[in-house]
């Protein structure tokens, strides 16, 4: 738990709102109660809570936290109000105040991420939480859920998805508004279709380092496979840019003015970033296509690559595509 604030401004907290309830003594016997915080303390139930947080006790049993509080089967550290905030004797002896109480407004990202990883941990076991790009960057769980005052039916969400995420990536806004694109402005989709904002272990298809915030699909594949089955295969002639560099080493994910979601707006300079001679694929160097006896690039027809290679996410009849 962290330090807590000064005295002096939880003292004027309190002022505010207990002398006119509780009267003077209170305060004094807040402050007075402060040093014997870290002796005994002992957990009241969450409906003593209540005695005081009227508010937020009265609509808890619409949240999901509310079950441990249902099922009477859990023990107290793990009930209720308790089960995040810790055991509430000495805060309420006191009459409250943040420095008696575990106090999200008073904790470090690392504590947040403890508090809700100390029941949360196995719902991540296949998500690399704690080496996230989020993580890394200090984005913990009270950044995108909000336990007590959330607007979304499901998952807590501090705010509806999209507006969350675009509070702090306001430049994909854009994207998703161009003229291709994936309709996530329009509701078909959402950010956590193709993201885990929990991390990832970096899946095989991308060989990048560290914790991923793009989620694999099935059997580490590609998130866009989930969706575009079609393009998974196996096929008899693999494309193999498909397989071995992925999806976007031809697209954009999110938006683009191009068609179909494509890198460049001409598709044969997408097709000459690999098949121009170098390395050890392309027989022919497609670039300089005068020279190239199956490709006349002097004719423009030339230019559409895939009005004859048709196929080119892969094929069960031809290993050119062309069918
Ligand atoms: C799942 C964890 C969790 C549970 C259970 C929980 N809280 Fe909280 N509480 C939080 C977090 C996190 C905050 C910080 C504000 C935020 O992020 O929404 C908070 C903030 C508060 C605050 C400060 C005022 C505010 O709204 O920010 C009070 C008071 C409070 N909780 C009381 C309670 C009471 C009473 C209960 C039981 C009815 C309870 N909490 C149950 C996590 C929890
Ligand atoms: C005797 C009244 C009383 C009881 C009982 C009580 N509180 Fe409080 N609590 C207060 C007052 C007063 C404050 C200070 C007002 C504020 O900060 O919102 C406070 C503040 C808090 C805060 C916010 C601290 C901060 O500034 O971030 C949390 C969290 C909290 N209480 C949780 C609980 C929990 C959980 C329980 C039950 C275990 C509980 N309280 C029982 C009176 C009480
Ligand atoms: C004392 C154990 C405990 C702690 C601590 C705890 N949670 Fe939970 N949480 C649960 C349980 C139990 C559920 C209900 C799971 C279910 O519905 O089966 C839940 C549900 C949730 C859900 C909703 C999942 C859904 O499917 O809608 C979210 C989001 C969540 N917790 C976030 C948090 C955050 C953020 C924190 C830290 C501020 C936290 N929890 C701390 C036990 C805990
Ligand atoms: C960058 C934003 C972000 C952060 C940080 C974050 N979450 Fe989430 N969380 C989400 C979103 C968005 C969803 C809803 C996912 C969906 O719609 O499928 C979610 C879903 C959940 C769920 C329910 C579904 C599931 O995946 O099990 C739980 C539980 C949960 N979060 C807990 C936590 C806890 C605990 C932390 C901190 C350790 C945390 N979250 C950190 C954004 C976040
Ligand atoms: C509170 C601010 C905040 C929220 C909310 C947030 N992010 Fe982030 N996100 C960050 C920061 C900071 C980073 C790390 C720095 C960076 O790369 O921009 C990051 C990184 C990322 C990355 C990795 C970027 C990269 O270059 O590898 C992705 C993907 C991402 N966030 C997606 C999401 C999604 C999806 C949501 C909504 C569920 C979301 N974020 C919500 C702040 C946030
Ligand atoms: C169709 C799948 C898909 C959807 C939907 C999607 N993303 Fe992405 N996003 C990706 C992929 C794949 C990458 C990695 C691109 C790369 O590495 O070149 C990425 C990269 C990112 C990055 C890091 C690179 C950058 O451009 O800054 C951020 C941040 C990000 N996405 C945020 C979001 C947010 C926010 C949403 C929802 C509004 C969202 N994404 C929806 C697939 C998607
Ligand atoms: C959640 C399902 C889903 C996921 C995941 C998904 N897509 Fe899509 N994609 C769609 C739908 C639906 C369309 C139809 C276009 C629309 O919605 O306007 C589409 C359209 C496309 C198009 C054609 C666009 C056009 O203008 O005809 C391309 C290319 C594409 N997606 C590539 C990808 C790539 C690459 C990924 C992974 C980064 C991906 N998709 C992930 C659902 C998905
Ligand atoms: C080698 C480059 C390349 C790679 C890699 C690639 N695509 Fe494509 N994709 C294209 C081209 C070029 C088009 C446009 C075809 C046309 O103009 O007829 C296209 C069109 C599409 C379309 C829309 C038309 C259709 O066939 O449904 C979807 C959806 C699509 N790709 C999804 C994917 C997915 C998913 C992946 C990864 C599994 C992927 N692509 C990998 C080059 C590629
Ligand atoms: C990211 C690199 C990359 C891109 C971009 C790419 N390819 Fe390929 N392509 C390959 C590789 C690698 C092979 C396999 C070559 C081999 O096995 O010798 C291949 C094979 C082919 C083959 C079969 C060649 C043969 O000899 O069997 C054709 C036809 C082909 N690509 C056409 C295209 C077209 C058309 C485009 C543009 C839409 C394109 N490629 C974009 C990497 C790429
Ligand atoms: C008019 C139809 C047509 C167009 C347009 C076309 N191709 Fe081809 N391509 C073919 C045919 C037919 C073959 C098989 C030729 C052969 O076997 O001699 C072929 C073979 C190939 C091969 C395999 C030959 C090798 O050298 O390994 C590659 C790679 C290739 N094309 C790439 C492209 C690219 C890139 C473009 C666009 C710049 C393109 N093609 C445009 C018809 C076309």
């Amino acid at each position: 738990m962290g330090a807590g604030r000064p005295i002096i401004a939880v003292s004027k907290k309190l002022i505010r709102i207990i002398l006119p309830v509780a009267g003077l003594c209170a305060f004094v016997f807040s402050a007075a109660a402060q040093p014997k915080a870290a002796a005994a303390n002992s957990y009241i139930g969450s409906e003593q809570c209540g005695l005081c947080h009227a508010d937020l006790y009265k609509g808890f049993h619409n949240n999901p936290h509310y079950k441990s509080i249902a099922s009477g089967k859990e023990s107290p550290e793990k009930t209720g109000c308790e089960g995040c905030h810790g055991a509430g004797a000495n805060h309420m002896a006191a009459g409250g105040g943040a420095a008696t109480i575990r106090a999200f407004s008073q904790m470090t990202p690392t504590q947040v991420i403890d508090t809700c990883l100390s029941c949360h941990a196995k719902d991540f076991s296949r998500a690399n939480i704690r080496r996230s790009a989020h993580t890394e960057a200090d984005v913990v769980c009270t950044n995108c859920h909000s336990i007590h005052n959330s607007p979304t039916p499901k998952f807590l969400l501090a705010k509806k998805q999209n507006e969350l995420c675009y509070g702090c990536h306001e430049p994909i806004r854009a994207q998703f508004s161009m003229p291709s694109k994936h309709r996530v402005n329009e509701g078909v989709m959402q950010c956590t279709d193709c993201h885990n904002p929990h991390g990832n272990f970096a899946p095989s298809w991308r060989t990048g380092t560290g914790s991923n915030l793009v989620t694999a699909s099935h059997d580490n594949e590609e998130p866009c496979l989930k969706c575009h089955v079609d393009k998974r295969g196996p096929f008899v002639f693999e494309h193999a840019s498909v397989r071995v560099e992925g999806c976007i080493a031809c697209h954009v994910p999110h938006g683009t003015t191009n068609a179909k979601l494509l890198k460049r707006p001409v598709v044969f300079t997408i097709c000459l970033e690999c098949h121009n001679g170098a390395g050890t694929f392309g027989r022919e160097n497609l670039s300089v296509f005068v020279q190239s006896a199956s490709h006349n690039m002097l004719d423009p027809k030339y230019q559409q690559c895939t009005q004859c290679h048709v196929r080119i996410h892969g094929s069960n009849a031809d290993g050119r595509f062309l069918r």
